[in-house]
């Protein structure tokens, strides 16, 4: 991987590139025109270098904070790093292998309307967090994560926990793969569900490519409102 921005660097490494991690940091890719998943998964998307990011990310990461809905669609497996799955249902399959086979202890973050079952089978294979009453409450949900000393929280979506987090101001960084591809299609974006209002500024801190693969991060800036208010 070359660095394009802010100095030229060739080669660089991912670890250098993805160091000092910020409280709250998000990495999706996307396709060129926009789409973040090419038939249900974000895996067509991805390559070689792409993997090597992903890794480097959670490297640095204290905590993996991912919505229920990527979990089950990309059939997310155990992991070093500690995984911090978002459910309002509560309701996962407790016999894959994420909960099963070894790797570090996956955290449930849900809420008091969960039913009581799910919340005693989640018990038994992982640990529970409660965080709201029917949504939850990712401030709280993050400030509870940082309590156990995960100071360095990674999301890696999907665009509905995206959304809340953009919605509860809590992105720091973007992590952006931009995957070389035109796929069409009614696929979703990065960022589902969050209103418009609360749109936010970037600020392009690097950029690396391989394999036309671009690798954009992004500082999370003022909200666009002070902008328009002006
Ligand atoms: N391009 C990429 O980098 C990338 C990365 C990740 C995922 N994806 C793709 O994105 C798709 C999945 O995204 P998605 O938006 O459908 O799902 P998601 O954001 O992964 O998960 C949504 C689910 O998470 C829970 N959730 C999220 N925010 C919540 C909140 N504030 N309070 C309570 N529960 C909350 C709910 O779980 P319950 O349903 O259990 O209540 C909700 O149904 C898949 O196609 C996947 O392949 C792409």
């Amino acid at each position: 991987m070359r660095q394009l921005f802010p100095a030229y660097l060739d080669p660089v490494q991912p670890a250098e590139v993805y160091a000092d991690p910020p409280a709250v940091r998000v990495n999706m890719i996307s396709s060129a025109d926009g789409a973040a998943s090419v038939d249900g998964r974000s895996g067509g998307l991805g390559g070689p270098a792409d993997r090597e990011v992903f890794h480097a990310l959670r490297a640095a990461a204290d905590v993996v904070l991912v919505g229920a809905g990527t979990v089950r669609d990309e059939g997310y497996g155990p992991s070093k790093t500690v995984l911090a799955i978002v459910s309002r249902s509560c309701h996962l399959d407790w016999g894959a292998p994420l909960f099963t086979r070894p790797g570090a202890r996956p955290i449930v973050i849900t809420v008091a309307t969960a039913p009581e079952s799910e919340r005693a089978r989640a018990r038994e294979v992982a640990d529970v967090l409660m965080a709201g009453e029917d949504t939850v409450d990712l401030r709280q949900a993050v400030g509870e994560l940082t309590a156990r000393g995960h100071h360095h929280v990674l999301a890696e979506g999907g665009a509905t926990l995206n959304g809340a987090l953009l919605a509860a101001g809590l992105i720091d960084e973007l992590c952006l793969t931009l995957s070389p591809h035109l796929v069409g299609g009614a696929s979703r974006r990065i960022v589902a569900g969050a209103p418009s209002e609360v749109s936010r500024d970037l600020v392009l801190r690097s950029a690396c490519e391989e394999d036309s693969f671009l690798f954009l991060r992004y500082a999370v800036g003022s909200s666009n409102d002070s902008r328009k208010g002006g």
